[in-house]
């Protein structure tokens, strides 16, 4: 016995307590525990046994971290079917979230049992996996193989309720789960209510199980895991219950042993540990109770609706007062966004945009404000201007804050009398949609400074991750690189329309011209206006992009960018004009053009990203790798199972990578220069995963 399990006899009833915090996760001592713990209760004479967890949740799921080794016996499908066997009534109640091996167990046991709030769910898909415990032969059993597709497929989590309806669960009831679930237990004895086993419920009526798994195939953009759920569903209907188990295990096994489970593991902690910082430990933050947003155009409108929504009041400072007015109703408008997806209420909007918000053309406004984030125009001469003002109005110790794409927030800082107070928060577009934010640490900003800065990234429900000040900081310094190299292949022969196609062919969720499209071809118009002067003379640059904005073509705002949008708003229609600049720059320069295959110019792309993401790492502007990966995770459309492009990286092997890199650099050695900490890594034969170990 061992005591994660605890073991406890309360008459007829043998009680098993999962203790194994933070989440009880199913590792081998705990599934260890469970088999001894059924053992022990037969030999003793009980008439049933509870399984509950102490602490905050029932079982969430196998211990994750437990992934990628060799897996100890009992193993937990052997687990579930040793629950199921026994002769005893057995009663799980449910608390927290019962999620992947955790519902697994429960509907092994006979009888479940669940408080309001309680919550189960499959969430392998999340993990590049499937049920692999019976869940996927258990549950369509139970509640036929339509729902249960949906279930093992979407990962989605369910309400109490919704599982009661369903017939997962057979009862709710308020309460502490272990008082809950021994008066269950104890009424099920003496009513002498039978054992119940699903695995002996007939097999599920069929569908048509291959269109349903070419449906999903197409609905997971590469992501496997889905598509196999289908199949080991299908195995529930086609064999006997111990067959089906064996399927499911072996599609299982399968999917344990991919690139994309690593990836969709190396995201899901990853996604966790992004926020940790170690300067951070033990530092508070400063009070967070209002902010103001200078500017309210496409990011203010969008920086203050994702703070109404999170509860924090906001002073949007504006020009005049019509264009305060404007910005009103654009934050009016993404309410309302908010109202039709059933977020908010009728009233809440209301709230929201007549007492939470105060739009203002008076910097006054801002006396009591805790943190100022400043979305002006991206020019340094009127950021200055905006933060001299903040300076003079904002209270002692309120933070100011600037939402600078690629401006120099040391230069900002330095221009108000409390540098200490200043930080970058860099949201992306839209900013109440999108999940990152780069909290920019200045060289004086201090460290509760920052601490708020993350503070306001949580309450806003963000992925924060910490950056250093340089140009475009991680990922906007990181794009201008692969884009460049995609433009370099534009001159040499791909067509933006290969590149897209090659690169949403990879799991991008839009091609980079797309995307440029959608974004305004302008901020990369003004972005290279304001490096030419600082160029190289060996750099290369393309033109063609140049004179498409010159010509009025900036995106889709101006219904023609790369792509033609006078049908609408997908980029599937090619702008003619964009070959013909694009040719008529080859001709000029005397290029003949080549062809690029999808694989080739995927490398391409991806060497020029990952080389730059480990200079942005080796000059410390992301303290480690997997900072650059969740940069590109949440905001920049990156395939979640991949990683990331450093754990992309590691998996196609860093030696390759820098091979690749250096044959490239036999054409354009200016561009193609390894970045110091790749060559080191390849030298020492080690990853970017083992600096995130490191650093951990
Ligand atoms: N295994 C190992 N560690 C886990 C874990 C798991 N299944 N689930 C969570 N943790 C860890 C987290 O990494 C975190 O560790 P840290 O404190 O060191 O960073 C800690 O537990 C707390 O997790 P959260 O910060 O996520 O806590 P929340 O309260 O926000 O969320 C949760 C709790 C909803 C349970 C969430 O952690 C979650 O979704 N966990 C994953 C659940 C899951 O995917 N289960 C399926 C596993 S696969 C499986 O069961 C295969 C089977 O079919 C064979
Ligand atoms: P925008 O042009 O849509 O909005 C800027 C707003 O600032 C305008 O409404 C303007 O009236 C107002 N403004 C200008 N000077 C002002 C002043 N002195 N006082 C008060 N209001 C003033 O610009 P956008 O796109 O919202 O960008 C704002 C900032 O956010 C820029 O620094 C930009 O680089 C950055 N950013 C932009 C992203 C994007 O995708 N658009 C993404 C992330 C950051």
């Amino acid at each position: 016995m061992t005591d994660v399990i605890g073991y406890e006899r309360i008459g007829d009833i043998a009680v098993l307590a999962a203790q194994n915090p933070p989440v009880n996760a199913l590792g081998h001592a705990v599934r260890q525990g469970l088999v001894d713990g059924i053992a022990r209760a037969e030999a003793d004479g009980a008439k049933a046994v509870l399984i509950y967890g102490e602490g905050t949740t029932f079982f969430a799921g196998a211990d994750i971290r437990e992934f990628g080794q060799t897996p100890k016996e009992p193993h937990l499908p052997d687990v579930c079917n040793a629950i199921e066997a026994s002769p005893l009534i057995v009663v799980s109640a449910l608390h927290g979230t019962a999620l992947g091996g955790g519902m697994e167990i429960a509907l092994s046991t006979h009888y479940r049992i669940a408080v309001p709030k309680a919550r189960m769910g499959l969430p392998e898909v999340n993990l590049g996996l499937i049920p692999g415990a019976t869940g996927t032969q258990r549950l369509p059993r139970l509640i036929g193989v339509e729902k249960a597709i949906d279930i093992v497929t979407s990962g989605r989590q369910l309400g109490a309720k919704d599982l009661l309806d369903m017939g997962v669960i057979d009862r709710i009831a308020d309460g502490a789960p272990r008082e809950i679930g021994l008066a269950y237990a104890q009424e099920l004895l003496e009513a002498n209510a039978p054992r119940r086993a699903v695995s002996e419920m007939p097999a599920p009526a069929p569908i048509d199980f291959d269109a349903a798994y070419e449906a999903t195939l197409k609905k997971g953009r590469g992501l496997l895991a889905p598509a196999y759920g289908v199949r080991a569903v299908q195995a529930a209907c086609e064999l006997p219950f111990a067959e089906g188990v064996a399927r499911e295990r072996a599609l299982f096994r399968e999917l344990m042993e991919t690139d994309q489970r690593q990836g969709m593991i190396h995201a899901f902690f990853s996604e966790r540990q992004v926020s940790k910082l170690p300067e951070l430990k033990g530092v508070d933050p400063r009070p967070l109770n209002s902010i103001g947003v200078i500017g309210g155009g496409t990011m203010g409108a969008g920086i203050a609706t994702a703070a109404l929504l999170a509860g924090l009041p906001v002073v949007m400072i504006e020009m005049t007062p019509e264009a305060a007015a404007a910005a009103k109703d654009r934050i009016a408008g993404n309410l309302q966004g908010a109202v039709k997806r059933g977020r908010i209420d009728q009233a809440k909007f209301e709230t929201l945009t007549e007492k939470a918000l105060t739009p203002s053309n008076d910097y006054a406004d801002l006396k009591d404000v805790d943190l100022v984030v400043e979305a002006v125009f991206e020019d340094m001469g009127v950021k200055k201007e905006v933060f001299g003002k903040l300076d003079a109005v904002c209270k002692p110790g309120a933070i100011l804050a600037s939402n600078t794409s690629y401006l120099d927030v040391d230069e900002i800082a330095a221009s108000t009398s409390r540098p200490a107070d200043v930080i970058g928060l860099h949201f992306f577009s839209p900013a109440h949609v999108m999940k990152l934010l780069e909290v920019v640490v200045a060289d004086k900003t201090a460290i509760d400074v920052t601490a708020t800065g993350f503070e306001l990234g949580k309450r806003l429900g963000k992925v924060s991750v910490r950056a250093g000040v340089c140009d475009g900081f991680i990922g906007n310094r990181i794009l201008s690189k692969y884009r460049t190299a995609a433009d370099h292949m534009i001159l040499d022969g791909a067509s933006p329309y290969d590149i897209d196609k090659a690169l949403v062919d990879f799991g991008f969720a839009m091609g980079p011209f797309a995307v440029g499209d959608l974004s305004g071809l302008d901020i990369g118009y003004m972005t290279r206006k304001r490096l030419a002067p600082h160029r190289d003379p060996r750099e290369r640059v393309s033109t063609y992009a140049d004179k498409l904005v010159e010509d009025g073509h900036k995106g889709q705002k101006t219904g023609m960018g790369y792509y033609d949008y006078s049908a609408g708003n997908r980029a599937t229609v090619p702008n003619p004009q964009v070959m013909e600049l694009i040719e008529a720059e080859r001709a000029e320069r005397g290029i003949t053009p080549k062809t690029f295959s999808e694989d080739e110019i995927v490398r391409r792309y991806m060497a020029a990203m990952v080389n730059e993401g480990a200079r942005v790492v080796g000059e410390g502007i992301a303290k480690r790798p997997l900072d650059v990966d969740m940069v590109f995770l949440f905001g920049y459309g990156f395939p979640r199972y991949r990683g990331g492009p450093m754990k992309w990286a590691d998996m196609v092997g860093l030696a390759e990578l820098l091979a690749d890199i250096k044959s490239y650099a036999k054409d354009d050695d200016f561009f193609w220069q390894p970045a110091p900490l790749l060559e080191q890594l390849v030298a020492e034969g080690r990853t970017f995963d083992d600096l995130n170990k490191d650093a951990a």
